[in-house]
């Protein structure tokens, strides 16, 4: 089987081609010029889009040695994400599937994420524990298969990527931030400042917006209002480490709990703050104390990528997911193979 993926629903627009689950392309082109605005701007992002996404695809499958014929499905991002954005790719799949009488099957982008570690040569095996830790989102999940995903917990305010991406706005480092602060903590000590991890009331939730007014609070006390200029290298590579070593706490404390109650066969870190070096570094950790195989992606498929979104087009199929053209699967921003549990 060969898939077309076409992700838009951020500030990267991505084409990959996948044949029988190997990436075959994973074209990734990233809208850099949100620095100057310290975010990202839905409607140039849009625009953006669609400035490249034919000759994206156009790239794609020549790089994949592939014309559009040879393609059997066609798979592409339907949300969560930008609706002008995510509007700029869904509806030029559908167009192109349409026209050359394909399969089309919109993608949530978070079930995306969630199964990117199956694009690695080594795969995760079901049951499965998930860490999805991305810009908008943080879920601790239970796959039992492609299509039956239990929610074991979520954030209950920001996202580890936001407040990654926050805190470094605060501290002056810019955005992104979650590379940033990763590169400020490599020169820090991680113990310098106590940041608090959240006790949550659901057992497998999430919070970091304490963390985050308590780095607020530290740089006010410390340096005054926060003139983020003000704050010399050395201490903001301390609060960097610091901040960095409560959230990736915080994560691998809930994993762990996780790992004691629920009997897994693997463990899977997915989304764009599995990029961060020493996530990942714990999460192996974490793994090898409870003897699981362990499967993180490789970097180019932790942020946006629509080689994630080829391969779960392909599961769903694969599974025996019906999909029809006409009907209007767009936005979907709840995927519908959650399941939720009262844990
Ligand atoms: N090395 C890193 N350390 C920590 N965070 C990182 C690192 N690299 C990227 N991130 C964070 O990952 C996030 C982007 O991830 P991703 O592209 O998956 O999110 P998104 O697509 O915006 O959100 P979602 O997938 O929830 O819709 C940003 O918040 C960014 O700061
Ligand atoms: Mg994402």
């Amino acid at each position: 089987m060969i898939v077309l993926g076409i992700e838009s629903s951020c500030d990267e627009t991505s084409v990959a081609v996948l044949k029988d689950g190997t990436v075959l392309s994973n074209l990734i082109s990233s809208q850099d010029f949100h620095i100057n605005f310290g975010g990202v701007v839905p409607e140039l992002s849009s625009r953006a889009h669609i400035q490249i996404i034919s000759s994206l695809v156009k790239e794609a499958l020549a790089k994949a040695g592939c014309s559009l014929d040879d393609i059997d499905v066609i798979g592409a991002t339907a949300g969560p994400g930008l609706i002008g954005a995510l509007l700029v790719g869904y509806t030029f799949a559908r167009g192109l599937a349409y026209a050359k009488k394909k399969i089309f099957v919109p993608v949530n982008h978070i079930e995306g994420h969630i199964f990117s570690g199956f694009l690695m040569e080594v795969k995760p095996i079901f049951p499965l524990l998930v860490l999805a830790v991305s810009g908008g989102h943080t879920l601790l999940l239970l796959a039992k298969s492609f299509t039956e995903i239990i929610k074991l917990g979520s954030t209950v305010d920001d996202a580890a990527g936001e407040a990654f991406d926050k805190v470094a706005k605060m501290i002056g480092l810019g955005y992104p931030g979650g590379p940033k602060i990763q590169a400020a903590a490599e020169n820090g000590n991680n113990r310098k400042i106590q940041f608090p991890i959240a006790d949550m009331k659901g057992k497998y939730d999430f919070s970091f917006s304490g963390v985050k007014t308590s780095v607020l609070r530290y740089i006010q006390s410390a340096f005054g209002a926060p003139k983020t200029t003000l704050i010399p290298e050395e201490q903001l590579n301390d609060i960097a480490a610091s901040f960095q070593f409560a959230v990736v706490r915080a994560l691998i404390d809930k994993c762990e709990l996780a790992l004691k109650n629920f009997e897994v066969a693997s463990l899977s870190l997915v989304g764009g703050v599995a990029a961060n070096e020493e996530l990942r570094k714990s999460f192996f950790q974490l793994g090898a104390k409870y003897k699981k195989k362990v499967v993180i992606p490789k970097l180019e498929y932790c942020g946006d990528n629509a080689a994630m979104i080829a391969f779960r087009a392909q599961s769903l199929i694969l599974a025996g997911e019906k999909f029809s053209i006409e009907s209007d699967a767009f936005p979907n921003f709840s995927s519908k193979y959650f399941i939720n549990a009262s844990l």
